[in-house]
C-alpha cells in the first residue's frame, strides 16, 4: 500500500468504528458483532503502530486507555462552572417562578430536564474534535482528565456533522448505570477490594484514576446538557434549539426533556418523574428547570453563585424512622468485615426494610451510633437503603456507643486494618469458617473451576459434616464415597455427577486455577495477566514483589498480596497437593515429538487462513521439525507464513523489514514434505 492508501485506510476504519460506537453507545443500536468490531479495531491499531505519523490522537483506539497520568493539570474554566439553586417544595419553586416573571414578564417557556446524579464535566471541542475534558473542581478551575474522558464511549471524539462552531464548550454529567455499579461493586467485594456506596462515588472515583486503561474497563456514560460558545446567539436563540443541534452533532442528550409553557406543566413533569425515576437505568436526584430563551437568560443573569434563569427541584428521598436493634459484622471470603445495621422492620418506598449497609468503621463513627438508637433510614434514587442520621431526641439515657469489634466475630482472631484502607480484615484466612466456606464456594464458581454437580449449599453442608476443610479436600471427596452415601438427600446419581464434575475441572487452564485460589485483589483479568506473564506457578511463587509489580497493570498492592499468599507455607502445601491431583499450574505447552531438525534455529509467524491446514496443524508441523513460533514480526523473524484474509498491517510490516513471506506449499517444501 502507498502512503496515501494507508492514510485512506486509517481514515476509513476510523470513520467506521466511530459510527458503530455512536450507534451502540448513544443510540443503543448494535450494528456489528463484538468480534467484528474488535477485528477492525485491531487492524486500525496495527496500522497506527506501524505508521505513527498517520495516527490520530482522537482515534477510536484511544478508547481503551493506556496512558498513565502522574498528576492531573489544573485548568481554569473559561466560563465558570456554577451550581444551581435547590428547591425542595412546590412553594419554593413557585417563588422561583415569581422572581423570573418579575424580571422578564409572562411570555417565556421552561425546559425541564432530569438532574443526573453524577459529576459534572466540561468538554472543549475545536474544529469538531475533542481537545480537553475538565472536572468541575471548585467551579473556577478543575482537573484536566482528557485521557480518561476519551475512554467514555458515548462522548464523541470527532463530531458527526459540520455545522458546529469552530470552538465551543459543552457541559454534562458523567455517571455509571445502576447495573454496571452493582456488577462491578460485587466483583470488588469478591476480590476483597473496597466497594463504593453508590454509582456517583464509583463514577467520581473512576474519573480520578491515574490509569486510563482501568477507567476504560469501568463503563461510564455521559449526558450533555449545556452549550457555551462565543456569540452563541448567532446560531441559536434558545437552549432547546441548542440541545437539538448538539444531539445531531453526535452528543448523548437525554430524551426525557420537556418544553413547558408554565409552572403547572413543570409540576406535572416533576410528579411523573418522582415515581418513574425508579425505572430509569441510572440515578437522578431531581429535576432541572431552565428558562429556554437565551435573550431572557441574559436578562435574568446571575447571582453570586447561581444563574437566576435556572434552578433545580430535589426529590425528597423517602425517609422513615426506625430502631436500630443491633449491628452484625459479616465476614466475607477474603476476610473483609462488613457491618450491617439490623433494623426494626419498616415500610420504605414500597418495600420492607430490615437491614441497611453501614459500609465500614468510618461510617459507624460518623453516625455516632448508640444501642437502641432511633435512626432515619432513606431510600432515594439509591438502590440500597441507608442510615442517614440519628434522632438524638429519642436516644435512651442508658444508651452506649457501638464500638467496632477488635476481634473477628466468627473466629476471634484480632482484626487488622491496612493503612489507608477503610476496611477491617480477619487475617485468619485458613481457620475462619466463613472464609473457608467462602473460598471453597469461590473456587467452584462458574468463572473459576466451574464444577458441575457441586453447589454452594453442598459445600456448606460438607464443611459442617467435616468432609471439607479446604479446596484440596474437594479432590479427595471421591475417596469418601461411603460417607457421601450416608448423607440425606444425596443419591448415588448426584454423587456420580459431582465426582465427574470434579474430575473434569482438572482440565481448567492455569489462569482459571489462579483466579479460583481466591487471592485477595486477584480478579479474573489480573489472574490472566499473571498467568500469561509468569507461565507457571513456580515462577510466580519465586518472583519478588518488585518483579510481580513490573507486570503491566499490576500495582504494588496486588503484587504484595500475591507474594504473601503464595509464600505462606499452608498455601504452598495446598498448591503442591492440588498439583498432585492433576490441576493445571502451568500454561499448557504442547509436547513436541521431533521428526527432523530441518527447521532448527528458524523462527516463524503464521497469519491468515489456509486451504489445507488449520493454524494448529501448521504450528505442529513447524515445531515437529525444530522450528520456533514467535508472536510478533521483527527484523529477526525468518519466515512469515501467510494465508488468505491476513490483515494488511502484518504484510506491510513484513515487507518493510524484508522478512520472507511464504505460503503453506513453500513451508512444506522447506521440510521436503
Ligand atoms: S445545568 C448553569 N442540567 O447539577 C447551569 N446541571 O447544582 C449548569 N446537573 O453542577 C448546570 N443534571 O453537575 C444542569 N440536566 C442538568 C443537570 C445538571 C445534573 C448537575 C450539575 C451541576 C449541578 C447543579
Amino acid at each position: 500500500m502507498s502512503a496515501v492508501e494507508i492514510q485512506e485506510k486509517i481514515a476509513q476504519l476510523t470513520q467506521e468504528l466511530n459510527h458503530y460506537n455512536y450507534q451502540y453507545y448513544v443510540l443503543a443500536q448494535s450494528l456489528i458483532s463484538d468480534y467484528d468490531f474488535d477485528q477492525k479495531l485491531k487492524e486500525l491499531e496495527a496500522l497506527e503502530l506501524q505508521y505513527p505519523q498517520f495516527a490520530d490522537p482522537n482515534s477510536p483506539t484511544q478508547r481503551v486507555g493506556g496512558d498513565i497520568t502522574s498528576k492531573f493539570n489544573t485548568v481554569k474554566h473559561r466560563w465558570p462552572m456554577l451550581s444551581l439553586g435547590n428547591t425542595y417544595s412546590q412553594d419554593e419553586l413557585r417563588d422561583f417562578d415569581q422572581r423570573v416573571r418579575k424580571i422578564i414578564g409572562d411570555d417565556f417557556q421552561y425546559v425541564c430536564e432530569l438532574k443526573f446524579d453524577g459529576l459534572s464535566i466540561s468538554l472543549t471541542y475545536q474544529n469538531g474534535r475533542l481537545v480537553q475534558g475538565v472536572t468541575r473542581g471548585d467551579g473556577t478551575q478543575g482537573d484536566d482528565v482528557t485521557t480518561n474522558i476519551k475512554t467514555i464511549r458515548s462522548i464523541p471524539l470527532t463530531l458527526k456533522t459540520t455545522d458546529f462552531p469552530e470552538e465551543f464548550e459543552i457541559r454534562g454529567e458523567i455517571f455509571m448505570h445502576k447495573s454496571a455499579f452493582l456488577r462491578l461493586n460485587k466483583e470488588r467485594e469478591e476480590n476483597g477490594d473496597q466497594t463504593y456506596a453508590n454509582p456517583r462515588n464509583f463514577a467520581a472515583g473512576t474519573i480520578k484514576l491515574q490509569d486510563s486503561a482501568e477507567v476504560a474497563r469501568r463503563p461510564l456514560d455521559c449526558f450533555l446538557y449545556f452549550l457555551y460558545t462565543e456569540n452563541r446567539r448567532k446560531q441559536f436563540t434558545t437552549h432547546w434549539e441548542s440541545l437539538e443541534a448538539v444531539r445531531n452533532w453526535g452528543f448523548h442528550v437525554c430524551d426525557h426533556t420537556k418544553l413547558c409553557n408554565d409552572i403547572s406543566e413543570v409540576f406535572s413533569f416533576i410528579d411523573y418523574w418522582d415515581t418513574e425515576r425508579h425505572n430509569l437505568s441510572y440515578e437522578i436526584d431531581g429535576i432541572v428547570i431552565k428558562v429556554n430563551d437565551y435573550a431572557q437568560q441574559e436578562e435574568l443573569s446571575f447571582t453570586a453563585k447561581n444563574p437566576r434563569w435556572a434552578t433545580s427541584y430535589k426529590f425528597k428521598a423517602e425517609r422513615v424512622e426506625t430502631i436500630l436493634k443491633s449491628i452484625s459484622y459479616q465476614v466475607g471470603r477474603t476476610g473483609a468485615v462488613t457491618p450491617v445495621a439490623n433494623l426494626q422492620p419498616v415500610l420504605l418506598a414500597g418495600t420492607t426494610v430490615k437491614r441497611a449497609s453501614l459500609h465500614n468503621a468510618n461510617e459507624i463513627a460518623r453516625l455516632d451510633l448508640h444501642t437502641q438508637d432511633t435512626v432515619y433510614v432513606e431510600k432515594g434514587g439509591e438502590i440500597i437503603p441507608k442510615v442517614i442520621s440519628v434522632n438524638l431526641e429519642k436516644r435512651l439515657p442508658d444508651a452506649s456507643p457501638f464500638h467496632y469489634p477488635t476481634l473477628c466475630p466468627e473466629c476471634q482472631s484480632k482484626l487488622i486494618r491496612e493503612e489507608g484502607e477503610a476496611v477491617h480484615y480477619c487475617p485468619n484466612e485458613d481457620g475462619c469458617p466463613p472464609q473457608i466456606v467462602g473460598k471453597m464456594q469461590h473456587f467452584i464458581g462458574r468463572k473459576m473451576m466451574d464444577i458441575e454437580g457441586l453447589g454452594n449449599e453442598t459445600i456448606e453442608t460438607f464443611f459442617k459434616k467435616g468432609l471439607l476443610s479446604n479446596v484440596v479436600d474437594i479432590y479427595a471427596l471421591k475417596e469418601h464415597e461411603e460417607d457421601l452415601q450416608q448423607m440425606e438427600r444425596f443419591g448415588q446419581k448426584s454423587i456420580d455427577n459431582m465426582i465427574k464434575g470434579i474430575e473434569k475441572s482438572k482440565q481448567k487452564p492455569f489462569e482459571k486455577v489462579l483466579f479460583a485460589l481466591g487471592i485477595r485483589h486477584v480478579g479474573e483479568t489480573i489472574a490472566k495477566k499473571l498467568a500469561s506473564y509468569f507461565k507457571n506457578i513456580d515462577a510466580l511463587t519465586t518472583a519478588t514483589i518488585e518483579e510481580i509489580a513490573s507486570v503491566p497493570d499490576i500495582g504494588g498492592r496486588i503484587a504484595e498480596s500475591v507474594h504473601h499468599y503464595l509464600n505462606a507455607p499452608a498455601h504452598r502445601s495446598q498448591i503442591e497437593k492440588l498439583k498432585e491431583y492433576g490441576l493445571q499450574f502451568a500454561i499448557e505447552e504442547k509436547e513436541v515429538v521431533l521428526e527432523s531438525n530441518s527447521l532448527e534455529g528458524k523462527t516463524f509467524l503464521i497469519s491468515g487462513v489456509f486451504a489445507d491446514f488449520s493454524r494448529e496443524e501448521l504450528t505442529a508441523i513447524i515445531e515437529n521439525h525444530g522450528g520456533k513460533m514467535v508472536g510478533s514480526i521483527s527484523a529477526k523473524l525468518n519466515y512469515l507464513v501467510a494465508g488468505d484474509k491476513m490483515g494488511p498491517a502484518k504484510l506491510i510490516k513484513a515487507e518493510k523489514l524484508q522478512v520472507p513471506i511464504i505460503n503453506e506449499r513453500d513451508l512444506l517444501a522447506l521440510i521436503n514434505m
